[in-house]
């Protein structure tokens, strides 16, 4: 049936909310201290329940933001704020929450959207317990499906377009600087002082296209499997991080073999 944009609206933000609210219920353990807090506006949704669980169960737990606007909302809400950088080495947060921009059908994900990927990446893998929330727009079989934005990558402003030349040369299709928001000149700067760069390439293969002789995905047809980007990517000279969570490169490495566990509505 078709719907008005309003009431599509309307169906997103429910669809975060209630999310949002189950992966709080489901996820977030009462004996849990170290909480991640990622970026983006379905993590409003994930602080506004966790608030809601009152000071009896947060006042025992600290709040690990993933940038600028996660740690506004940590404080907002009334919740304990600590950094990651305070996080003595050798030790992890229990759980991080946090969104995403595409989820695949392997859990593999697209973040970045709201240029936050690379402390949000820090937070990820510092946890035990990845928890993405997202709402039914974001489930797509192969990332750059539903996407189309292109893989968000943070790079040092002055490699900005040498790495626009090596994405080009991989079969990028018109990777782009992230200009900066509306009435803003010039590119979209991060919290870490870097810049953005969108590349768009065709939809990223899983092993299940690649195994027992199907497609390459070595970028030699232009098309590559998750993994095989990401290693070529974070390679690039200039390059910080980029937008593609998986359990080799994002994950399973760092956090000790926890695949990211997703929320629907
Ligand atoms: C920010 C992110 C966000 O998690 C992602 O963009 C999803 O945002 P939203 O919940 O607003 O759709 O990766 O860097």
């Amino acid at each position: 049936m078709a719907t008005t944009a309003e009431e599509q609206a309307k169906l997103v933000e429910t669809s975060k909310r209630l999310a949002a609210y189950q992966a709080v219920k489901d996820y977030l353990l009462p004996e849990y201290t170290r909480v991640g807090i990622g970026s983006g506006s379905t993590v409003v949704y994930v602080v506004d329940a966790i608030a809601a669980l009152g000071p009896e169960v947060t006042s025992k737990m600290v709040f690990y933001p993933t940038g600028s606007q996660s740690e506004e909302l940590i404080e907002a809400a009334g919740l304990n704020l600590q950094y990651i950088s305070k996080l003595p080495a050798g030790q992890q947060l229990d759980v991080a929450f946090d969104g995403a921009d595409e989820v695949d059908d392997d859990l593999n994900l697209i973040k970045g959207g709201g240029a936050c990927l690379w402390q949000e990446k820090i937070v990820a893998t510092s946890a035990k317990r990845f928890i993405c929330v997202a709402d039914f727009r974001k489930l797509s079989p192969r990332l750059g499906t539903a996407w189309k934005k292109g893989i968000p990558i943070e790079v040092l402003p002055m490699a900005a377009p040498r790495v626009l030349d090596e994405l080009r040369r991989m079969g990028s299709q018109n990777p782009r600087i992230r200009p900066g928001l509306p009435g803003k000149a010039g590119a979209t700067v991060t919290d870490n002082g870097m810049w953005i760069i969108d590349a768009p390439f065709a939809p990223l293969l899983l092993p299940k296209d690649t195994e027992s002789g199907g497609q390459a995905g070595d970028g030699s047809n232009g098309l590559w499997a998750v993994d095989v980007l990401a290693d070529a990517l974070i390679k690039i000279p200039g390059v910080a991080e980029i937008g593609l969570f998986y359990g080799k490169n994002g994950l399973q490495v760092a956090s000790g073999a926890q695949k990211p566990v997703a929320a629907y509505f």
